[in-house]
């Protein structure tokens, strides 16, 4: 079975227009994790896909914690022999505020120019169920599967859940297998298929810093105490030079240099610095200093700052000195950087740059290790090989900036390698208002995933 049989490809095109209407079913449920009001959505959500796993064929169930969303769970292991795939998605979404820029509503998909705008459309309820219809389409046709398939669908990606980490260390019998294969990325330009060999890894905290025991008159006490927002900023300015260099000591120590390959790699895809800077709307692009801008996305580690609040920001002047202040900031870490050592040098950096007369408090958020894949596996291959078929292009080999923390935990607990294969675009607005996914490209990955099944058969 080396090649997907065309009855296959017969199947796909018959059933396209009733797969594109049950993901349009599954993108109706606003199971957005993060929101307790949505907690029966949610539930919903993975009771859908529990059902469509049984009714296309794979004995399916949901696997349920003390708290928190679900794990959907499948498996049909009817090819002795053959690699098993783990297929990981998740059916959870980010909220979809603010909701005045959608132009149509976030939980009613609405196909524009051959994309279905909704919530999840592309992260991931889209580029998951590519992986749902390429089973159904081998289980409806050949009757089996031609490799082991596992499906684990979780509820709690966008909430950095612990269920997920749970599971996967306490089922590394039930989980085993060769290579695990997830669609939560994107190709590197419409018509430009990808495989994503690197992805960031993240260090992320909030700060809180106190100043007096209560918000006071800044005429009346200015200049007899520190002030601790100004006393913030001058610890979150500390963190990054004007050449872009991480400022925090030791920083750079485990951070794994651009190989050459690499970057004359990334240097031939086609990549227009101007026209991305045009297309974001600013007059140039900044990061760090002596790298490229597709190095500094993918490979270089990178400090943002995501909110700052304290004082006052509403209509009209306030002359207060306030009493507290805050901030949330990341790291994007790459490899060989470890999330607890850069946490640890950037509570030091803190101790440091903290001007007198404030106390603070660091929380570490989230964090996740760099990750990147070997390509030099048959899986790999296979999966070249595969896209190359569905979308009729050759895929390039791509880091992304972005982090998926289940790719270090499957191979931490798991042993094994993701192939990262992302079906979405550049701007398909992930996480922000008119979300997309090109239904050309739904296809297309339902075919890529139906052919590497095929593919990575012996
Ligand atoms: N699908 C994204 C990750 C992603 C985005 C990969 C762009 C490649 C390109 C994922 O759902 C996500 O948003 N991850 C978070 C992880 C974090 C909350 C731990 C991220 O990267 O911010
Ligand atoms: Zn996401």
């Amino acid at each position: 079975m080396a090649h997907a049989p065309e009855t296959i490809d017969a199947y796909l095109a018959d059933h396209a227009a009733r797969f594109e209407g049950q993901l349009f079913e599954l993108l109706r449920i606003p199971s957005v994790s993060a929101q307790p009001d949505h907690n029966a959505d949610t539930r919903r959500a993975a009771q859908w896909v529990r059902d469509d796993l049984i009714a296309l064929g794979v004995p399916a169930e949901l696997i349920e914690f003390d708290s928190g969303h679900p794990i959907v769970y499948g498996e049909r292991l009817d090819a002795p022999g053959q690699p098993t795939l783990l297929i990981y998605g998740h059916y959870d979404v980010q909220p979809p505020e603010p909701l005045e820029p959608w132009l149509s509503p976030p939980f009613e998909p609405t196909v524009r120019d051959g994309n279905v705008y909704a919530r999840g459309a592309t992260d991931d309820k889209g580029q998951m169920f590519t992986h749902l219809k390429a089973a159904e389409a081998w289980l409806k046709t050949v009757g089996r599967l031609p490799v082991n398939v596992k499906f684990l669908i979780e509820g709690e990606e966008e909430v950095g859940g612990k269920n997920l980490e749970a599971f996967l260390a306490a089922q590394t019998r039930k989980l085993a297998c060769d290579y695990a294969v997830i669609s939560d990325t994107s190709q590197f330009a419409p018509g430009l298929p990808a495989i994503t060999y690197g992805l960031k890894g993240l260090a992320y905290f909030e700060l809180r810093v106190q100043g007096a025991n209560r918000d006071l008159h800044s005429g009346t006490f200015g200049g007899a105490v520190q002030n601790p927002l100004n006393a913030l900023c001058q610890i979150l300015a500390s963190l990054k030079g004007a050449d872009g260099r991480i400022q925090v000591e030791g920083f750079y120590d485990d951070v794994r240099p651009l190989e050459d390959w690499e970057r004359a790699a990334f240097a031939q895809l086609p990549f227009s610095e101007a026209d991305f800077a045009a297309d974001l709307g600013v007059a140039e692009l900044f990061g760090e200093v002596g790298y490229s801008t597709l190095e500094r996305k993918w490979a270089r580690p990178t400090c943002d700052v995501h909110g700052l609040w304290g004082g006052y920001a509403g209509p009209g002047p306030k002359t207060v000195l306030p009493c507290k202040a805050g901030a949330k900031f990341s790291f994007r870490l790459v490899p060989d950087q470890d999330n607890r050592t850069i946490a640890q040098a950037v509570r030091r950096h803190i101790e440091r740059h903290t001007p007198p007369g404030v106390t603070w408090e660091l929380e570490e958020m989230h964090g996740a290790p760099a990750v990147l894949v070997d390509t030099t596996t048959p899986g790999f291959a296979a999966a070249t090989r595969a896209i190359e078929t569905a979308f009729g292009t050759r895929p390039v080999f791509i880091r992304e900036g972005g982090s998926i923390p289940v790719v270090g935990l499957i191979k931490q607990h798991l042993k094994v390698d993701t192939l990262l294969l992302g079906w979405g675009q550049n701007d398909d607005n992930l996480h922000g208002p008119n979300e997309k996914f090109s239904l050309a490209d739904f296809h297309r990955g339902i075919r890529a995933s139906a052919h590497l099944m095929a593919e990575l058969a012996g």
